[in-house]
């Protein structure tokens, strides 16, 4: 079990009062709260190594290339990859966009199917509609249930398609896909699949050689992480046959007039000064990460699940989706008040130091197809506790007496 009280002592901003009221962040499912140890290793970095990575042999440029390689180590050993199988981007966004744009553009062709859900973020939707266009290929979009479970009749959507690209865990939902299941349904059919981990690497255990997909894509500022560092996984055998992403330094190893020839993997795929404080900061993320235990970090979020589901369905009306059973669902909570709207609930929990989303949280798609107004959200984290979820939910109650 995680002992919250000793990790918020790692928070500098936990101390923070909002509108006098202290803090209770629950919008982790947008971006978390670093730890002090993840900010001293950027500013560590900046005092003490800073140089370009790969470009130089003195002292400063082999320390900050060491700092940036063990990152990589450390970042594919914590989903049990190789390391050359981990291009380092700037977030989720760009991993399926490489992705898209690379294996996409160079292996889909007119006719193909594309497989995607409906309750995917933006990013990894949008590039899927546009490359589908573009190819004049099929978008097979795969609905949900009332539960907010994609039912099995919509699995022959991956059988027929060349290309899947799912969401592990949805950020609207909560909702864990059986990927590991859709690996193997699309490499029967001689078919790749990408997955999005955005939601699931920050908690729960992730192993991609046992979920067998071939890429995999995630986000470090959502797993303590700062911003501006992203994680696309990728089969060693793909990367090497897909052309680079983008052009310029690092990338090249013999750049010519007449052609160039291209870098090794990863770095074919990383053009350009990477962001080496990212990396180094993700680096320290995952330390702090192992150090409490990926199962503990699971084991806490279904704790905080049951108690806050139980408690959000006391509130009469209040509508909340995806699969209500705690164990199938990540550590977000999305919900409607009827007669309430979310903004406005957000913005008076606001008042009282409550951090709550509310809109379409980039997947509106889902929205849609459940016939639902932009919604309220509680997501948590390593650091919240049973006592914030007793303090919010009569704040919500009051907030609701006092509008209706
Ligand atoms: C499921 C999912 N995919 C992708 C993203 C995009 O992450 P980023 O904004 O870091 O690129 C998010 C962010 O909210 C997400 O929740």
């Amino acid at each position: 079990m995680l002992n919250t009280e000793e990790i918020r002592k790692d928070f500098p901003i936990l101390k923070r009062k909002i509108n006098g009221h202290p803090l209770v962040y629950l919008d982790n499912g947008a971006t978390s709260q670093k730890p002090i140890q993840v900010i001293n290793s950027i500013v560590d970095y900046y005092e003490n190594h800073n140089a370009n990575v790969h470009r130089g042999v003195h002292t400063l440029s082999a320390e900050a290339t060491e700092m940036y390689e063990e990152a990589r180590k450390k970042v594919a050993k914590f989903i049990n990859a190789e390391p050359e199988e981990i291009i380092f981007t700037k977030n989720a966004s760009e991993a399926l966009n490489l992705v898209a744009y690379t294996y996409g553009d160079s292996f889909i062709s007119q006719g193909d199917s594309i497989a995607t859900s409906i309750m995917e973020h933006h990013s990894g939707f949008i590039p899927w509609q546009v490359l589908a266009k573009k190819k004049n290929a099929t978008l097979e979009v795969m609905n949900v249930t009332k539960e907010g479970e994609i039912p099995e009749s919509e699995y022959s959507k991956i059988s027929k398609s060349k290309l899947t690209s799912i969401v592990h865990a949805s950020n609207v939902l909560g909702t864990i896909n059986p990927v590991k299941e859709f690996a193997k349904l699309a490499h029967e059919n001689e078919g790749v699949i990408l997955v999005d981990g955005s939601q699931s690497v920050p908690h729960l255990p992730v192993d991609v050689k046992d979920l067998d997909c071939d890429f995999f894509a995630f986000t470090g500022h959502k797993m303590l992480g700062p911003t501006g560092i992203g994680v696309l996984y990728g089969k060693k055998e793909l990367l090497e046959k897909m052309p680079p992403f983008l052009y310029g330094g690092e990338m090249v190893v013999d750049a010519k007039v007449e052609g160039c020839k291209w870098n090794e993997i990863p770095h074919k795929f990383e053009a350009g000064t990477p962001n080496m404080a990212g990396t180094i900061g993700l680096g320290a993320a995952i330390d702090y990460l192992n150090n409490l235990g990926m199962e503990n970090v699971r084991a806490h979020e279904v704790e905080l699940l049951s108690h806050a589901t139980k408690a959000l369905l006391e509130i009469e009306g209040l509508e909340l989706y995806g699969p209500k059973d705690p164990t199938q669902r990540t550590g977000v909570l999305t919900f409607n008040i009827p007669g309430l709207s979310s903004i406005d609930l957000s913005s008076f929990m606001d008042e009282y130091g409550f951090a709550i989303r509310s809109g379409f949280h980039c997947a509106q798609p889902v929205h849609e197809a459940l016939g639902i107004l932009p919604s309220a959200r509680i997501s948590f984290y390593i650091y919240n506790t049973k006592e914030e979820i007793d303090a919010l939910i009569p704040k919500i109650k009051e907030v609701r007496k006092a509008m209706s």
